[in-house]
């Protein structure tokens, strides 16, 4: 199988109906009010069919690294991770595994696809991976809001997703602004939601800004969930 590559002008239906520089929205034909949605927060999924392919060799090179790792088995516990991370203890994993290291180049080309969606001016330097890590959330294990520090764009790419594996939930970044602001209906469109779960599948790559604050909610699979993790910065 090959992989889609990544699309080099985002379809229209991400980037709003009007690509470019900024422009006034038209009145509609009857005069009545017009609604911009402004200050976009974007996320982006890919099924990476190629990394999906490798799916097996990832999740053993997972399960081998955390066998293998007494110093990041030490932090998990510590930290109350239930399951294990390398997030603190290994920092070399594409170089320790073939599978990581094919995962990382599609990762690459996937980050630059966004930043192109992002509009961003990189100048003369290049978001590049600065860290990228291993999780295995046990069964009924779930890790808290968080958000990633010192990165641009974080993300994570799905290994093992079993039934009832937990899902990624989003929170409104200006959620700590809403001092009086109603609640949302339960049936509101998903853009105006402050709280929205996004439902891997394994073979899911999923890209945001590193300030989005996010958490995995309870693993309630019937055995691990397995996912890598990595942090891009700006250099
Ligand atoms: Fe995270």
């Amino acid at each position: 199988m090959t992989e889609t590559p990544p699309a080099a002008t985002p379809p229209a239906s991400a980037t709003g109906p009007a690509a470019g520089p900024a422009t006034t929205p038209a009145a509609t034909p009857a005069g009545g009010p017009v609604v911009e949605t402004l200050f976009a927060t974007r996320i982006y999924r890919a099924e990476l069919a190629e990394a999906l392919a490798l799916n097996p060799e990832l999740a053993a090179s997972c399960r081998s690294a955390a066998e293998d790792d007494g110093a990041g088995q030490d932090w998990s516990a510590r930290n109350l991770y239930p399951g294990y991370t390398s997030y603190a203890s290994v920092d070399d994993l594409p170089w320790r595994y073939p599978a990581v290291k094919t995962l990382k180049g599609l990762i690459d080309r996937h980050v630059k696809a966004f930043a192109k969606l992002q509009d961003w001016d990189l100048g003369d330097r290049k978001l590049v991976l600065d860290n990228l890590w291993i999780n295995i959330l046990d069964p009924g294990g779930f890790h808290g809001s968080h958000i990633h520090p010192n990165s641009v764009v974080s993300g994570t790419y799905y290994v093992e997703i079993p039934p009832g594996a937990s899902a990624l939930r989003l929170e409104d970044p200006r959620l700590g602004l809403m001092m009086a602001a109603p609640p949302r209906k339960r049936k509101a469109a998903r853009e105006t939601q402050p709280f929205v779960a996004l439902e891997p599948k394994p073979g899911t790559l999923l890209l945001w800004e590193s300030w989005l604050r996010h958490e995995v909610v309870m693993n309630a699979a019937e055995s691990e969930r397995i996912s890598i993790s990595f942090n891009y910065a700006w250099r």
